[in-house]
């Protein structure tokens, strides 16, 4: 079946069409906003999503683009899935942004973190040498790579040393290096953003803008009493993930594969986060947020703050939503979503389905 998804691809002289993309992570933040982005740009696009009983293609639809996309079922530990995967997908350009990407659950799970957020990366690559070399491949790193640079405002680039400080981005660092090395060694075409922390109103709850956001707002409708932190003094440099995926597109388009800091330029408490937040709702978090140790890692890192200047250089990419907008996008969002619930409302949102609709590819069959 899937063959003919990439025979539509190809005119009568077999030139192709349409460039086919293929998202790992496609139900998490980025993979719906870049979903979105390539379906813009007159994409086919293929993403994976993981077969549980009750898949997550909530932020699929709020985009309204859960028809659009052709879905695939791939575990990021089982190389098998991720070789059919490639097979269906036939893909020009591969963006591998699955993954644990939880920090504070890697400190739980660090077995399964260095597995899916690790060596799954080589999976990928391996299966890119030896079916499809010249795809190209995005692989999602991280400014939690850096580790901890002391509270002050030191910004980071592609050159500065990298020092995990959790299982998470121990896993990372070595998708990063191995990216390198698959570049280096077989002439892959593959590149590395180093992200700092995007945001968004489709973020998970259990990372801490969205879960200010979030409480904000229903403390506000009087649906939530107290917002419980931990760390109100680490910083982050937090940009909108909308803004973000569009750098990912450009490495791929360049020339030469390479690694890029895609970062805002500022840093900014949590603290500071959760005072704008609750500002803009017209509440004084004094009056609400608690702190627990329950929420304190094992290690934390305090300060990331990152220099995009080679991303602007290189990319022309440069932020344009800045830490006030941001906050009040998320706050705004989340009490439209909370004063329509409270209005009788349902969303995929809070009651995730399987809608009819969707493209699934399997093996053989195609729902
Ligand atoms: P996210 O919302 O947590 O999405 C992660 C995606 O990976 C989800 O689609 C998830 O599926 C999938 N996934 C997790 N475990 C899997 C497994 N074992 N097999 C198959 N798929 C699996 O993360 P994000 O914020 O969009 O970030 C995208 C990528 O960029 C991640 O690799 C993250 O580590 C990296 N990154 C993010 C940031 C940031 O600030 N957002 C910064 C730097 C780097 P489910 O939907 O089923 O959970
Ligand atoms: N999640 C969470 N929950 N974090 C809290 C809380 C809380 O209740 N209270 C304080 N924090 C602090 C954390 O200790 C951390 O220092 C900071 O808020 C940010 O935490 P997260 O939002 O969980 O994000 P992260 O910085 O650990 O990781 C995110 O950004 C990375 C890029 O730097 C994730 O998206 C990673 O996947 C990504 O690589």
């Amino acid at each position: 079946m899937w063959q003919e998804d990439a025979e539509k691809r190809l005119d009568s002289e077999g030139d192709r069409l349409k460039k086919a993309a293929l998202i790992t992570g496609i139900t998490g933040q980025d993979g719906a906003y870049l979903a979105r982005l390539l379906l813009e740009k007159g994409y086919e696009v293929y993403g994976t999503y993981r077969r549980v009983s009750t898949p997550n293609f909530w932020r699929l639809e709020s985009l309204g683009i859960f028809g659009e996309t052709s879905l695939i079922p791939v575990e990021l530990a089982d190389t098998s899935s991720i070789m059919e995967a490639v097979r269906i997908a036939n893909p020009d350009e591969v963006y591998n942004l699955g993954a644990q990407s939880f920090v504070e659950a890697s400190f739980e799970q660090p077995i399964a973190t260095a597995d899916v957020s690790g060596v799954a990366v080589t999976r990928f690559l391996e299966t890119i040498r030896q079916m499809k070399p010249d795809t190209r491949f995005y692989q999602a790193s991280t400014s939690e790579m850096f580790g901890s640079t002391g509270n002050y405002a030191m910004a980071l680039s592609e050159k500065d040393i990298l020092n995990p400080q959790s299982p998470y981005a121990a896993a990372k660092l070595y998708g990063h290096v191995i990216t390198r090395i698959y570049r280096d060694a077989y002439d892959l075409y593959a590149s590395s953003g180093v992200l700092f922390n995007h945001e968004s109103p489709l973020r998970g709850l259990e990372f801490v803008t969205r879960k200010i956001s979030n409480a904000v707002a229903k403390i506000k409708l009087g649906l939530q009493k107290e917002l419980v932190l931990g760390n109100l003094d680490a910083k982050r440099d937090w940009g909108y993930a909308p803004e973000y995926v569009e750098a990912m597109w450009l490495m791929l388009q360049r020339e030469k594969p390479d690694d890029y800091v895609v970062a805002s330029g500022e840093a900014h408490s949590v603290r500071e986060f959760v005072v704008k937040a609750f500002e803009i709702a017209g509440l004084d978090w004094q009056n609400y947020v608690v702190t627990d140790k329950r929420f304190l890692r094992p290690l934390d890192v305090d300060c990331l703050l990152g220099n995009p200047s080679k991303a602007k250089a290189q990319l022309g990419w440069s932020p344009r939503t800045r830490f006030q907008d941001l906050v009040e996008i998320m706050v705004k969002e989340d009490l439209r979503r909370w004063e329509r619930w409270l209005a009788g409302e349902r969303f995929s949102w809070d009651a995730p389905n399987y809608p009819s609709e969707a493209r699934i590819l399997t093996r053989a069959v195609r729902m």
